[in-house]
Parts: structure tokens; C-alpha cells; sequence
């Protein structure tokens, strides 16, 4: 495989420190090492928007995520089957989870946006991306309904809040306060701003925000 390298999440010092997940550079990718993890990918399918939420909020972009079976947020995808080419895998998920039309919509290798991996997971996990336009993904946002998948893996495709209310708190910091499935925050993170949706200092403000008594 060839993957794109579009950016690094270095500049996000604390991603590492979360949890177990590392970003792999891409020279290592095809590392021995990674040979008997198990790998997975899954995808941020967005569209450019500009339309003010409340006349108020800029969204910034409109990206999808999920909520899974088990309680966490993620993106659709999934497991890489044995000699399964990892653009399938993540588009025949995507197909079973959101019920995507992969005539009109499928990932390609140069959509691959970072890569991490987990020692104590013995797992390798690809993030690919998918913009569409506003129109395109409300389709797919309906689609998602008819699912094979919905209502056991996952039981709601959702979109992200990118603004922050007046209070600095409420709109994305209270997103990021989630809790997210193996490290889809960082790649969430992470495609923000490879993808230019959004600057390091507005994530790490968002990263930073506290609670406040509403
Ligand atoms: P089955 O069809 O039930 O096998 O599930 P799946 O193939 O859809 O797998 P799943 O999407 O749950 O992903 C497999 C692995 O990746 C699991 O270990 C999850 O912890 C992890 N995972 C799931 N969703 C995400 C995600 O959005 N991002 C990241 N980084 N990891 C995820
Ligand atoms: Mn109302
Ligand atoms: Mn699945
Ligand atoms: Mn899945
Ligand atoms: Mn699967
Ligand atoms: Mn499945």
C-alpha cells in the first residue's frame, strides 16, 4: 500500500499521554512488528458548511461520528478481515454500519489521513477521510437509518458541535468531554487539523476549556 502523509499530531503534545495510542510515521507502517496486530480503519465523512447554526454559531464543517453498541462515540469502519485490502474493509463497513452508497461514496488510498497503533493492544488503526457535499451527506445521514448494522452496532450516527457557546465551554469543549472508542478523539483531533477545519490553538483552547455550573 501507498498512504499519504498529511500532517502530524506531534503539535498536540498530550494526545500520546492519554492513553496507550501512538501515531505510527509513515516509514513504519510496513514494520514486521505490525504484522501479527490486528487492524482496523475507519472514516470522517464531512462536508465544508457555513450555514450559522441559530444565526449565531459558525459550524465550521459538519462531520459524522457514532454512537456505538457499547456506549462510546467512534466513526464508522472497523475490522480489517484476514487479506482484506484496508480501503475495502473501511468502505464495506461503512456500507454495513451507515448503509453508504459505495457507488457514489468510497475511500480511496489517498484519502488516508494517520495511522496509530496500541503495544498492549496489539492493534493498528487507519483513519481515512470522505468529503462530501452538504447535500450528499444529508442523504447519507437518512441512509444511515436503513443500516444492516443500525440498532446493534450502532445506534445513532451524529453530528459534531465545532463551535464553543459564550460561556467557553458548552458546543465543542463539552463534546471532547465524551468518552470515545480506542483513539478516535485523537484521530478526531487530529483531522481537524490536517483537514484545515480548525487551528491547533482554537483544539488545544477546546482541549483546555473547564466545566463551568450551568
Ligand atoms: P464487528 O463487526 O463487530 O467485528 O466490529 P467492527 O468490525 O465494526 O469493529 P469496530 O468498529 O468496533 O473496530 C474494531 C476496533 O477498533 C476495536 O478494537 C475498537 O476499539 C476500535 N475502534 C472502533 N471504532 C473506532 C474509531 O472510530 N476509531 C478508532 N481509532 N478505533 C476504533
Ligand atoms: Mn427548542
Ligand atoms: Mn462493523
Ligand atoms: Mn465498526
Ligand atoms: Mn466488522
Ligand atoms: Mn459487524
Amino acid at each position: 500500500h501507498t498512504w499519504g502523509w498529511l500532517g502530524s499530531t506531534e503539535q498536540f503534545g498530550r494526545i500520546s499521554e492519554l492513553n496507550e495510542f501512538i501515531e505510527i510515521p509513515k516509514s513504519q507502517l510496513q514494520d514486521e512488528k505490525y504484522a501479527c496486530f490486528a487492524q482496523a480503519a475507519h472514516c470522517f465523512i464531512y462536508a465544508e458548511n457555513s450555514k450559522k447554526v441559530f444565526n449565531i454559531y459558525h459550524p465550521r464543517a459538519t462531520i459524522l461520528m457514532q454512537l456505538r453498541y457499547d456506549g462510546y462515540f467512534g466513526f464508522p469502519g472497523g475490522l480489517i478481515d484476514a487479506n482484506e485490502d484496508i480501503v475495502n474493509a473501511v468502505n464495506r463497513e461503512m456500507a454495513e454500519e451507515i448503509n453508504l452508497n459505495t457507488d457514489l461514496h468510497s475511500v480511496t488510498n489517498d484519502d488516508h489521513v494517520i495511522s496509530h497503533w496500541s503495544e498492549k493492544k496489539k492493534l493498528v488503526l487507519h483513519f481515512y477521510k470522505l468529503k462530501v457535499t452538504m447535500a450528499e451527506l444529508i442523504e447519507i445521514e437518512k441512509r444511515a437509518l436503513l443500516a444492516q448494522d443500525y440498532g446493534s452496532e450502532v445506534l445513532g450516527t451524529v453530528r459534531i458541535p465545532l463551535y464553543t457557546l459564550g460561556d467557553h465551554y458548552r458546543g465543542f469543549p463539552v463534546f471532547l468531554k465524551h468518552n470515545f472508542i480506542g483513539c478516535s478523539r485523537e484521530q478526531l483531533i487530529a483531522a481537524l487539523s490536517i483537514l484545515n477545519i480548525m487551528k491547533p490553538e482554537e483544539i488545544k483552547l477546546a482541549l483546555s476549556a473547564n466545566s463551568i455550573n450551568i
